[in-house]
């Protein structure tokens, strides 16, 4: 898909890769929507972008209906879903706490679900589209002690990515999942409960912006996905 004039939703865009993926879709010319709950620092980022901002929990459904239903007053329609707000927690299974797990699957899973349910009958009415669907390198690599809930969450996402890529294939809706690896973003100090990772010594975490790049690559070209992990890393999970 060609990005210039493009509807583009990105949720999570208030910080890190979906900030970034902002700056990089402005730049191709894309027709921007944002999407996260730091009003102040959406509504910035839309200023300087000419994007359009609507405060959004991606946790409530009403809301994430109120996201499209605004993309498709302000610009007739959407092209392009990036389902980028997620949200980590790192503790030993043993001290998971039910209503962690739970938030955090209402917003990596359950909203990233909402999300595309709500985008698709307006994606084939337009004949097409693309979805980017935001998990982790955790899922492709042995889990980090502590990961467990996280990954379990995202793999869920891989999940439904995986089954969405095969069911809107003859929509012309491609359905991508990306795998980053560490990034340098905000998502280590905004855990739902826990810290950590500690960092490996000698691992170099990629940019935001080296994610929003194969974030337009995915959307440019539709592959299935793109996987971000060290070669060498690689291995386990789902
Ligand atoms: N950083 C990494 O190492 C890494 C690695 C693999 C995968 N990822 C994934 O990459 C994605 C982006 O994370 P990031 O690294 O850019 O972290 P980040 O800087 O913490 O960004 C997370 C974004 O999600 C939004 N968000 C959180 N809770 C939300 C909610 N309830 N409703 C709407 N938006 C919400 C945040 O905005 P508000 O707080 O303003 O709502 C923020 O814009 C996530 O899905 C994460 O799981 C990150």
């Amino acid at each position: 898909m060609e990005i210039s004039g493009k509807v583009m939703i990105i949720t999570g865009a208030s910080s890190g890769i979906g900030a970034a993926t902002a700056r990089v879709a402005a730049e191709a010319g894309a027709r921007l929507v944002l999407a996260a709950r730091r009003k102040d620092r959406l509504e910035a980022l839309a200023e300087e972008l000419g994007a359009l901002a609507v405060t959004t929990d991606m946790r409530d459904p009403e809301q994430i209906h109120r996201l499209v239903e605004a993309a498709v007053d302000r610009y007739g329609g959407v092209d392009v879903l990036i389902n980028n707000a997620g949200q980590g927690l790192h503790v030993p299974l043993e001290e998971i706490r039910v209503e962690d797990l739970a938030s955090i699957m209402q917003l990596n899973v359950y909203g990233a679900l909402l999300a595309m349910q709500a985008v698709i009958p307006v994606m084939r009415s337009r004949g097409g589209g693309s979805i980017v669907n935001v998990s982790s390198g955790t899922t492709r690599m042995p889990s980090p002690a502590g990961a467990s809930a996280y990954a379990a969450t995202k793999a869920a996402l891989n999940t439904l990515s995986q089954a969405a890529r095969a069911e809107l294939a003859d929509d012309g809706i491609a359905v991508s999942t990306i795998y980053p690896f560490v990034t340098v973003s905000e998502f280590h100090d905004t855990l739902r409960a826990g810290s950590g990772p500690r960092p490996r010594p000698g691992l170099v975490p990629d940019t935001a912006e080296r994610v929003a790049d194969v974030i337009l690559d995915l959307v440019r070209t539709g592959d299935a996905e793109a996987v971000l992990v060290p070669e060498h890393l690689r291995g386990g999970s789902a």
